[in-house]
């Protein structure tokens, strides 16, 4: 299986500290913020990686990644989002890298504590659609939130005012190869960009949509707040 990181947008909500760089070059606590999600496909096995970047500073990915060595990797592509989109439309820069494949998408400021091997396996066996993770949290009307009758998932909304439950959906999505005729459905959102939420939505509606509960912490660190939670919660492990 193919990963794809998406590390473009101009990280706006933390503004000015993005004025001048691109969000997923901030630290987190003692690392950029785009190493965590890197380690965590690597963790998983996934080993064609495909970078999407953009916004300020899309050029120093290169210089700090290179071709990933520090990571055991042999090599790392990399293309670029002119503007912004949405990350649906980001995810769909990656069609050419994806040739057919499955793939697993992880946005680029997502932070993640335990291993996710075993929920990618799970979608190695999947004969085809999606699987998301779900994780219980405090503020799920910050996210996409998934409401669950039984087992099922019976829908997913984005930022909901009401949220339906507590589970938020993860920036860890698995795929098959009709993501991307799925994406040239898509129309954008008041906030005027494509969501990835209203692709799962799609894969919901067909009945080929799976999940996995998230083991460990996971945070995003796309606000001040979330980035101050995300520096601690890396603190606290590394010091504990
Ligand atoms: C995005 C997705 C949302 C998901 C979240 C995870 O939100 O739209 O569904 O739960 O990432 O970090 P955004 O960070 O673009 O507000």
């Amino acid at each position: 299986m193919k990963g794809i990181i998406l590390a473009g947008g101009t990280g706006s909500r933390l503004s000015p500290l993005t004025k001048v760089t691109n969000k997923h070059l901030l630290p987190v606590y003692n690392k950029p913020m785009i190493y965590y999600p890197v380690q965590t496909l690597v963790q998983a096995g996934i080993r064609d990686i495909l970078l999407v970047a953009g916004g300020n500073s899309a050029g120093e990915f290169l210089r700090l990644l290179g071709n990933g060595k520090e990571f055991g990797l042999k090599h790392i592509n990399y293309t670029y989002q002119e503007g912004e989109g949405g990350i649906a439309a980001a995810l769909s820069l990656a069609e050419h890298f994806a040739d057919g494949e499955k793939v697993i998408v992880i946005l680029g400021d997502n932070i993640l504590e335990g291993n996710i091997k075993d929920s990618v396996k799970k979608f190695e066996k999947q004969k085809s659609g999606a699987r998301l993770l779900l994780k219980e949290v405090e503020d799920p009307e910050r996210f996409g939130v998934a409401e669950l009758k039984g087992k099922k998932i019976v829908s997913i909304v984005e930022k909901p005012k009401r949220p339906k439950s507590s589970y938020g959906v993860v920036g860890v999505y698995m795929y098959d190869a009709r993501v991307f005729d799925i994406i040239r459905t898509l129309k954008p959102s008041n906030r005027g960009e494509l969501e990835i939420t209203d692709v799962n939505n799609h894969y919901l509606k067909a009945g080929h949509l799976e999940y996995d509960i998230l083991k460990g912490y996971w945070t995003d660190a796309g606000t001040f707040e979330s980035l101050f939670r995300a520096n601690r919660l890396i603190w606290e492990k590394i010091s504990s």
